[in-house]
């Protein structure tokens, strides 16, 4: 006999509301849907509810401001609203451990701790990006509680910073365990999104997976060259121009730079995991990817003797125009320039980090610059008459620019 469905109040609770879960919740709220976070962070929670919004995110304050006016969106730091709403989206972090292994037991714990408030005839959209084989796992781990819930994976696809937007013009993928649900999701996000993908939750899974670990691969390729051409001295920005200038074949060939944040590495670790740790084309970039910073140091060393000077370091975030350090290379720079300067400096427009000084501080005390991400601020910036530097990125035009 099939369980009675519980009623709901609400339509949509979003589990965890950092990067990609706060602008959803915004975006559900904003399509005029009861939206409710959970967020086991209280400082989250405390902000959101202030109608302050805790990162940069493209439109997210004034959206912000305008859902807690019209009554549509809660915050919440226990689990208990979870049982109001319809469709609960789980969207926390999914890291891997030391041993660049997934770790399962983030969304186990979610689960757990609102098991609780998990009702029969709700729908768990599962949009943290997941080992494969994760959703159908927790369908069968709910219903081993007897409780009559569905589940669907549709992967966040969106850049960080430019969610709001990003959310309403890619293409979304839906998968879900079985094709009553799909619908169901499908309605859902068709409230912002016009363009579906569908696919079995384990594609889906993969999907997600692959397309980072892509991404992260194409990256370390040119990471790569930057460093085979800057150890013969060349000047890698003429070798790069060289290839691309009008040549559509390789028109898509990005610029080297430290390929970093809180997904691409950790997602192809997801990857190679489960190839059995085969994946050599994953395993390969992260030693070039994490090996960047090594390498400028070693060129910044045959320029000058460091250990007689103070180094600074202009941008600390993982990408430009973010204030998220999570997992920059900036900061593994930083670490093992203590190791050779004198003194190391840093700094960045938008990241709060009470270890970072002055951007003026940093250009006027260092002797030797190192660019650590491109943000516009560093564009064209001319440094004093002497001042070294290295740029991988290629945005400085100060005097001694290797690349
Ligand atoms: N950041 C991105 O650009 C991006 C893009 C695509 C996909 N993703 C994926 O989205 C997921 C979330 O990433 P993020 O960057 O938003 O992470 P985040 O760390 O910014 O946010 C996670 C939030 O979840 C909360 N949380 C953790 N455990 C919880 C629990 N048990 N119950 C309730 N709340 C809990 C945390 O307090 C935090 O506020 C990850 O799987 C990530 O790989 C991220």
């Amino acid at each position: 006999m099939s369980k009675p469905a519980a009623t709901f109040t609400k339509d949509v609770c979003v589990i965890g509301a950092g990067h990609v879960g706060l602008p959803l919740a915004l975006t559900f709220a904003d399509t005029g849907l009861k939206t409710v976070i959970y967020d086991i962070d209280p400082r989250v929670v405390e902000t959101v509810r202030k109608g302050v919004m805790p990162f940069q995110e493209e439109g997210g304050q004034e959206l912000l401001t305008l859902v807690l006016q019209r009554g549509l969106l809660e915050a919440y730091g226990t689990p208990e609203h979870v049982a109001e709403c319809k469709y609960v989206v789980l969207i926390i972090g999914t890291p891997v451990d030391e041993h660049l292994n997934p770790q399962f037991t983030a969304i186990h714990k979610a689960i757990e701790t609102c098991a609780d408030y998990l009702r029969n005839g709700q729908i768990l959209i599962l949009r943290s990006t997941v080992f494969p084989g994760i959703t159908k796992h927790i369908q069968a781990l709910l219903a081993s509680k007897g409780l009559d819930i569905r589940v669907a994976n549709c992967p966040e696809r969106a850049i960080e910073g430019f969610s709001l937007r990003e959310f309403r013009e890619n293409p979304q993928i839906i998968s879900a365990t079985d094709p009553a649900t799909l619908t169901e999701v499908r309605q859902l996000f068709s409230r912002f999104v016009s363009q579906f993908v569908e696919m079995e939750p384990m594609e889906a899974e993969l999907a997600k997976l692959m397309t980072n670990a892509w991404r992260y691969i194409q990256f370390a390729t040119v990471n790569q060259f930057y460093m085979i051409a800057t150890q013969h001295g060349l000047n890698f920005d003429r070798i790069l121009k060289g290839c691309r200038d009008n040549y559509p074949r390789m028109s898509g060939m990005p610029g080297p730079g430290f390929t970093a944040g809180p997904c691409l590495v950790k997602d192809t670790m997801q990857l190679a995991a489960f190839s059995q740790n085969n994946f050599v084309l994953g395993h390969a970039p992260m030693l070039i990817n994490e090996g960047l910073p090594a390498h400028v140091i070693q060129l910044a060393k045959q320029m000058a003797d460091l250990s007689t000077m103070t180094v600074g370091i202009l941008g600390m975030a993982f990408k430009a125009e973010s204030d998220d350090p999570r997992d920059a290379l900036s900061y593994k720079l930083r670490k093992l320039l203590t190791l050779e300067a004198r003194r190391v400096l840093s700094c960045d427009p938008y990241v709060r980090d009470k270890s970072l000084v002055p951007q003026e501080q940093v250009l006027r005390e260092a002797a030797f610059i190192f660019v650590g991400v491109p943000h516009k601020a560093y564009r064209g910036l001319k440094l004093r008459e002497g001042q070294k530097s290295i740029d991988v990125w290629g945005c400085l035009a100060g005097p001694d620019k290797v690349a």
